[in-house]
């Protein structure tokens, strides 16, 4: 029987355990990635460790999330992540670089390597052929100490893409149409591995669009072949001889097949809070445009911004559009600048930032109270861009640039542009001199480390959990951003939990980290998929430093779960999910977990409904007594000090 491409890749990076769909593996990594926001927690569990060197073949390190420097935080914290990379032999890409994402493809993707990486979008590198998943800092850190990964062996679905796209529908719609099939959720312990005759019609850049947003299905990773595609983007960035061919087995058996005939798609579009709330542009066409987002490391190489110069046409945008653009890296400056596109895209009236993740995360470029915000990010979840009361739509950058013409929601086809054809090039511009190296004399290195830079908060051992209050009851899909906010205001106290914890489900209820201290702690209640969405392992530290000992929920996200094992907070699921129903806010609840073990039952009593609620733990024995231990950092520390 043949492998899937997916097996082969893990095959190269397994530790520990069998490939087998549902079992537990470990992988180790070639590569990690790491940017300034979970970065900075990363390197304090490195120190904390007292690791010297990274392990692992090659460690690259971003500060391009957050560049907003009203005040000395994030320089602050930039400095620190400069001097500590360049310590522990970590290469460092400065300020003004680029997107971490798309400046990993460009520069140090390598087909066949794996690579972990602290941000949930690190799954884009699968456009490339690596398998590639996104972690939370504590993980990215015990990555580059040589550590293995644990998890599940995820079931391989086939997407297998047909034809050709029709013009002015690009690579985002294919995304935005798996979204629509399979929703968020529907990716939750799958990788989804691309094959088919289309994928010969897509380069790699357009791959990393799909694979990107892949992260939004809730997936493991997805992944694509290395073909002659491959091998043409490897030499245009000048390392043509890191080139490998990778494909699947003719007999390669998968889980599930999902067929997608491109030519059938049309331009499609999600509607807020969603990126699964997918509907054709023609359903949304219409409703007035108050802000466009052009960028995010989804949509902005360069074949993204000639699009839409060309789409833009010389034509300035709406008088009441605000429209923005992020491109994803250096190179694609300057190769737009060299084609005249960032001169078109000007002068229609749109501003052109530095090439950061910026307004993607709310750290630039925030809409207006009610605004409707038409961005090509991976995301739109509440409050993501800075406005609480945001409404964001996710759009391929063709529908945002037409849209920005208009000041309506505009389906592209509809203003008949002139045909566009992308032809990459066969060299691009050599940027690599950007890349700051590891240092030649390490111990020569003066750490930098100014007032916003705290140290981690002890995370004491968890006592066996007896009860509490329910703090806070929320619904399905809550997000990291809900339950820790992103944004301009918080990503730069990221590394002070502290204060940090002052903003907790600030987006929810206003009260609960009042509530919380008061009360000294008690459990959360969630729906579906608690923690969807980023990495950011804050979404735990902060409740847990407030006291809470427990989240109860229907299911958790991949990451977040896996956070949760890190820092010592107690997932527990309902045997029967409706009891979600059986609990309401401020409820009393008490349970026994010193009974608790690897796929055990216990009561909890809703002592306020006078009900019992049987609940289980996802989790397996050696996560759970890394939850007793308060995290695996404190089992790390133990195990270093033996
Ligand atoms: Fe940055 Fe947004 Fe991507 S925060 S990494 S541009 S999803």
């Amino acid at each position: 029987m043949g492998l899937t491409l997916t097996e082969k890749l893990i095959g190269q990076s397994l530790a520990d355990g069998q490939m087998i769909r549902g079992q537990r593996i470990g992988i180790r990594a070639h590569q990690t990635l790491s940017h300034d926001v979970n970065g900075v927690m990363s390197y304090l569990v490195l120190e904390a460790m007292g690791l010297t060197r990274v392990k692992v073949e090659l460690a690259v390190h971003y500060i391009d999330h957050n560049m907003i420097q009203a005040d000395y935080k994030n320089s602050d914290d930039h400095r620190f992540l400069q001097d500590i990379t360049a310590k522990l032999g970590v290469i460092c890409s400065r300020p003004g670089s680029g997107i971490c994402h798309q400046l990993h493809l460009e520069h140090w993707g390598v087909p066949g390597k794996t690579l972990i990486g602290a941000d949930s979008h690190t799954v884009a590198a699968g456009g490339i052929g690596m398998f590639s998943v996104g972690v939370g800092g504590f993980d990215g850190a015990m990555t580059m100490a040589g550590e293995p990964l644990y998890l599940t062996m995820p079931k391989i679905v086939n997407v297998r893409l047909t034809g050709k796209l029709p013009p002015f529908v690009s690579a985002k719609n294919i995304i935005l149409e798996l979204l629509r099939r399979v929703s968020i959720q529907g990716g939750v312990g799958k990788v989804f591995e691309y094959t088919g005759p289309g994928i010969a019609t897509l380069n790699v850049a357009e791959r990393s669009t799909i694979t990107n947003m892949g992260q939004e299905t809730g997936a493991t990773t997805s992944v694509f072949p290395s073909d002659e595609n491959t091998r043409r983007w490897l030499r245009a960035y000048h390392r043509e001889e890191q080139w490998v061919p990778l494909q699947a087995d003719s007999d390669a058996v998968y889980d599930e097949v999902i067929e997608i005939d491109l030519s059938q798609l049309e331009p499609l579009i999600a509607l807020p809070h969603q990126p699964d709330k997918v509907v054709p542009v023609r359903e949304a066409a219409g409703v007035k445009v108050d802000q466009v987002m052009l960028g995010s490391c989804t949509n902005t190489s360069l074949q993204d911004v000639l699009s839409i110069a060309h789409m833009l046409g010389g034509k300035p945008i709406h008088r009441d559009v605000d429209a923005g653009l992020y491109p994803a890296t250096r190179t694609v400056v300057r190769e737009s600048i060299a084609r005249g596109a960032h001169d078109k895209i000007l002068s229609a009236g749109v501003r052109i930032f530095e090439p950061v993740c910026g307004g993607c995360n709310g750290c630039g470029f925030a809409p207006q109270s009610n605004g409707v915000s038409l961005r090509t990010t991976p995301r739109n979840f509440v409050g993501r861009s800075g406005t609480a009361s945001d409404k964001v739509y996710l759009v391929a950058p063709e529908t945002a640039a037409a849209s920005a013409l208009t000041g309506v929601i505009t389906d592209p086809r509809d203003l008949k542009p002139t045909p566009f054809t992308y032809e990459m090039p066969a060299v691009f511009v050599d940027d690599r001199d950007m890349f700051q190296p590891p240092a030649a004399e390490p111990e020569n290195i003066v750490i930098r480390r100014g007032p916003n830079l705290r140290p981690i908060p002890p995370m004491p051992a968890l006592p066996d959990v007896t009860g509490g209050e329910v703090l806070v009851k929320v619904g399905d899909d809550i997000t990291t951003d809900h339950i820790c906010p992103a944004g301009a205001l918080y990503l730069p106290i990221r590394s002070n939990i502290p204060e940090l914890a002052k903003h907790a489900f600030k987006v929810v209820d206003d009260t609960f980290a009042e509530r919380a201290a008061k009360a000294g702690g008690g459990l959360i209640v969630g729906g579906f998929n608690y923690g969807q969405g980023s990495s950011r392992e804050q979404a735990v530290m902060v409740p847990r430093y407030l006291g809470v000992k427990a989240v109860i929920a229907r299911s958790f996200a991949r990451l977040h779960l896996a956070n949760l094992v890190n820092w010592g907070l107690l997932p527990l699921t309902f045997v029967n999910g409706d009891d979600f129903d059986n609990i309401s806010q401020g409820d009393w609840l008490t349970l026994d977990t010193a009974v608790l073990t690897e796929g055990q039952q216990i009561i909890v009593r809703n002592e306020t409904k006078a009900v019992a609620i049987a609940v289980s733990s996802p989790l397996c024995q050696a996560d759970l007594d890394s939850i007793k231990a308060g995290g695996r950092l404190n089992q790390v520390k133990a195990k270093n000090q033996n």
